[in-house]
């Protein structure tokens, strides 16, 4: 979808679709921003009369579509709700512009216009960030498998372009950078969208490994793919026996963001890099510790978290992030076979530490073990973030209303939660204590991958934190915010790409922030 911004008139601009936003209006007021009231002048009155029946006030959610004749030249009008005017954030910017483009979608209407609102003490540039992420993201679809589907259900049109109306040139400048970047951050959190749906006869290891490498080529990172050879030889047994009952073997994938895009060692390193980490199980059947057969299927996005490390890179390449940016990704399927890893078997991570396996079901931990500690030992971060579809038990205490959040620097912690609480993508501290740290202690290796299910988040949480060490680190445990089976504003059913537009905002808050 194409975002732009202009300072001109709907008639002028012209379309198939015009979207108004507008503020919840009391009972009985009629009090129409100047510029609404001036288009609704054009024509005819429409938009106070249906104000007035009481048919229309502004909740937000609420759309009207009206139909005038002649006037600005525009077949549609669609009244979008805001919601309460003082409560009226970037977060409901994003939901009326999803909103709007699902509309204007579902009317096979191309080429839609929005007549931005005037809110307080809101920058032209924020204004225009928030509406492009509604919109490409709102505007998403996985059809890849339905693209000539003739099962009779008329399938929604694509909204190609959106015409951001503003009311003075002067602002154009900021609110065209703006769409930009929300363009190109809701574009890379469909890329992760799309890599979460794929399913796992499609995106096997190998394949998530080659997408990665696709996406490094187009936008111009750095990429490292590590085999099983590779992986052995660097005594990753963790990673490596939870892949070993698949027939599709593992993969490392490492993705390098340089500051100036400059590649290779030429350039000398200006400061630690932040390192991205993501958990990347193609498919998680539980293994030998089998799930029941009742929702398997969502086992397909449990490579959520390395799918918004390749859409959080991605973006961090296009909008230039002054920063030294790696992503590491462990990918691995999680099956049931006469080669896979058991419960009781003890493994030997690339750390040294070892791992006495009580459920192979816990399985992200230890493919996260040799991930961190891989991250760790190569490049020295000032911090490292992972993302992964961990715990049930996250899901349990926070629903799909927030991603659980955990570390072992509270400044970092912080700083996390406050990037997700700018993205809209809340984030919820969660304990991490020495008590947690202690249940997952074992007493045949030097840890164990599960201790029960009390306190399950936090267990998996303080296991993973022995991988940390003590380099600034924060976990976030998207298992109940990776994808849904309800549709929302600007999120349709299935994957959500969750993470990315918090990663990128999170490194940027790390740009400036010192962490000691
Ligand atoms: N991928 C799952 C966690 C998960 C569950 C994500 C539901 C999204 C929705 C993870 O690998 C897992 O199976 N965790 C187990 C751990 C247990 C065996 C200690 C769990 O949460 O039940
Ligand atoms: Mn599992
Ligand atoms: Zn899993």
């Amino acid at each position: 979808m194409l975002v732009t911004a202009e300072a001109k008139s709907p008639a002028e601009v012209g379309g198939e679709l015009l979207a108004v936003p507008l503020t919840q209006l009391p009972k009985g007021e009629l009090r129409l921003p100047a510029r609404v009231a001036a288009l609704d002048r054009e024509i005819g009155g429409r938009i106070a009369a249906v104000i007035e029946s009481g048919d229309f006030r502004g909740k937000s959610g609420q759309t009207l579509c009206l139909y005038p004749d002649g006037g600005i030249g525009i077949r549609r009008v669609l009244l979008v709700g805001l919601g309460d005017e003082a409560a009226a954030d970037v977060e409901a910017l994003r939901c009326v512009a999803g909103t709007a483009v699902g509309q204007a979608a579902s009317r096979q209407a191309a080429r839609m216009t929005l007549l931005v609102p005037a809110l307080r003490r809101m920058r032209p540039a924020a204004l225009a960030r928030a509406l492009a992420e509604g919109a490409v993201l709102g505007g998403y679809r996985f059809d890849t498998y339905r693209k000539n589907a003739k099962n009779g259900d008329d399938p929604p049109g694509e909204v190609a372009s959106l015409a951001l109306l503003f009311e003075r040139a002067g602002d154009l400048r900021e609110a065209r950078s703006g769409a930009r970047e929300g363009t190109i951050l809701a574009e890379s959190q469909n890329l992760a969208r799309d890599l979460s749906n794929e399913p796992a006869n499609v995106l096997p290891p190998s394949e998530l490994a080659r997408r990665a490498q696709k996406v490094a080529r187009e936008v111009g990172l750095g990429c490292r793919v590590l085999g099983v050879p590779e992986m052995r030889r660097l005594g990753m047994g963790a990673i490596l026996a939870v892949g070993q009952g698949s027939a599709h073997p593992p993969r490392l994938v490492i993705l390098e963001h340089r500051p100036g895009g400059a590649r290779g060692p030429a350039r000398k390193r200006a400061s630690a890099p932040v390192c991205v980490i993501g958990k990347g199980i193609t498919f998680d059947s539980g293994g030998i510790s089998i799930k029941p057969a009742q929702g398997m299927d969502e086992m397909k996005h449990d490579m959520s978290g390395a799918a918004a490390v390749v859409g959080a890179l991605r973006a961090c390449a296009l909008l230039r992030i002054p920063m030294h940016v790696i992503g590491v990704i462990g990918a691995a399927e999680n099956m049931p076979s006469g080669t896979a890893y058991r419960p009781g078997d003890i493994v030997t991570s690339m750390s040294g530490k070892t791992i006495e396996i009580l459920n192979t079901d816990a399985e992200g931990r230890v493919v996260l073990a040799d991930a961190l500690h891989y991250a760790r030992s190569n490049f020295e971060p000032r911090a490292m973030i992972d993302l992964a579809t961990l715990t049930g038990a996250c899901v349990v205490a926070l629903g799909k209303w927030a991603t659980g959040l955990f570390g072992n620097h509270e400044k970092l912690v912080d700083l996390v939660r406050k990037a997700g609480d700018a993205t809209g993508e809340k984030a919820w501290p969660m304990p991490l204590w020495e008590d947690h740290r202690k249940a997952v202690r074992s007493e045949v290796a030097q840890l164990k991958n599960t201790s029960g299910r009390d306190a399950g988040s936090s267990t998996a949480a303080a296991f993973l934190a022995a991988f940390a060490e003590n380099t600034p680190w924060v976990h976030l445990d998207i298992a109940g915010t990776g994808w849904t089976t309800k549709a929302a504003a600007y999120q349709p059913r299935g994957a959500t790409g969750v993470g990315v537009r918090l990663v990128v905002e999170a490194l940027r808050g790390l740009r400036e922030a010192r962490l000691d």
